[in-house]
């Protein structure tokens, strides 16, 4: 099934995403058999939970030329022009939501992977959840959850890709010097269709192994993305700030870092940024 949204009728030819080639050779069982497509949207991701409460099967995929109201962790302000890939996925996984929030590492382990494939980038995964190429960040996946006594309900897997964008000009300036695009790494643009539909393909490959064997062998190869792994950082949370060696990731997707007194410390929740020495 395919829906496209009329959202903005006089402009039914896009120069950036073709919908009716969304669905054309998609290699998967589940993941964009049903996919929402829309011109200009406040957020996929917002579309995507009021579809999952009224019902929408896993897999369902809601994707945007533009978001008017994109949003990231911590209710920052995701930037949407057109040009990005911004999706969102529905799942429905049988999983006790402890395990469910590891779910974010498959997507950003299906971008690395989809980025090697496709155009020979080598990515980097940051923990939590960013995607970057050249130590600036290209992708970003928000993962959000509704849970019943304990069981999930539906989680929905956010994916922003700055695929045909021009940063120094779609983006405001605070974003620049951290931010880049597959249009500025390559030098030219790229087919979204061909990006999506290798970026869902491989997310449900990755799901899969995850419902079957969990989500150990998403890690491993997650990490063996992550080059901040080894290295010093800082850890903004919500409460604390703090410095030490990032030593690992552990089984259940926390940091670990190791303080400058010695002591280990294990991480749920925060940002990290590398400290580059003077
Ligand atoms: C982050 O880096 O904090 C996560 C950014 C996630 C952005 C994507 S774009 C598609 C989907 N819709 C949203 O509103 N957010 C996610």
């Amino acid at each position: 099934m395919h829906v496209s949204l009329p959202v903005e009728a006089e402009c039914q030819l896009s120069p950036e995403l073709n919908a009716s080639k969304l669905q054309e050779g998609l290699n998967t069982s589940r993941f964009g058999r049903s996919i929402v497509f829309a011109r200009r949207i406040n957020s996929t991701s917002q579309m995507a939970k009021e579809l999952a409460t009224y019902g929408a099967a896993e897999g369902t995929v809601v994707i945007a030329e533009t978001q008017t109201a994109g949003h990231g962790r911590h209710g920052k302000k995701w930037f949407s022009p057109t040009g990005g890939l911004w999706l969102s996925v529905i799942l429905r996984p049988k999983l006790e939501a402890s395990d469910a929030v590891k779910l974010v590492f498959l997507a950003g382990l299906a971008v690395t992977q989809t980025l090697s494939e496709l155009y020979g980038i080598s990515a980097e995964t940051k923990w939590p959840n960013d995607v970057l190429v050249n130590g600036r960040k290209i992708c970003g996946i928000l993962s959000e959850m509704s849970t019943r006594n304990g069981e999930v309900k539906y989680v929905i897997i956010g994916v922003g890709v700055n695929a045909n964008v021009n940063v120094s000009q779609a983006l405001p300036n605070e974003l620049k010097k951290n931010t880049t695009s597959l249009q500025n790494e390559l030098g030219k643009r790229v087919k979204l269709e061909e990006l999506f539909k290798t970026v869902i393909g491989k997310m449900e490959k990755l799901y899969d192994i995850f419902l079957e064997h969990g989500s150990e062998e998403i890690l491993r190869e997650w990490k063996k993305h992550a080059f901040f792994v080894g290295r010093k950082v800082q850890i903004t949370g919500e409460n604390e700030e703090l410095e030490g060696l990032a030593l690992d990731v552990d089984l259940d997707g926390a940091l670990i870092i190791q303080l400058s007194s010695g002591e280990v410390k294990r991480i749920i929740a925060g940002e990290i940024s590398l400290i580059i020495p003077s």
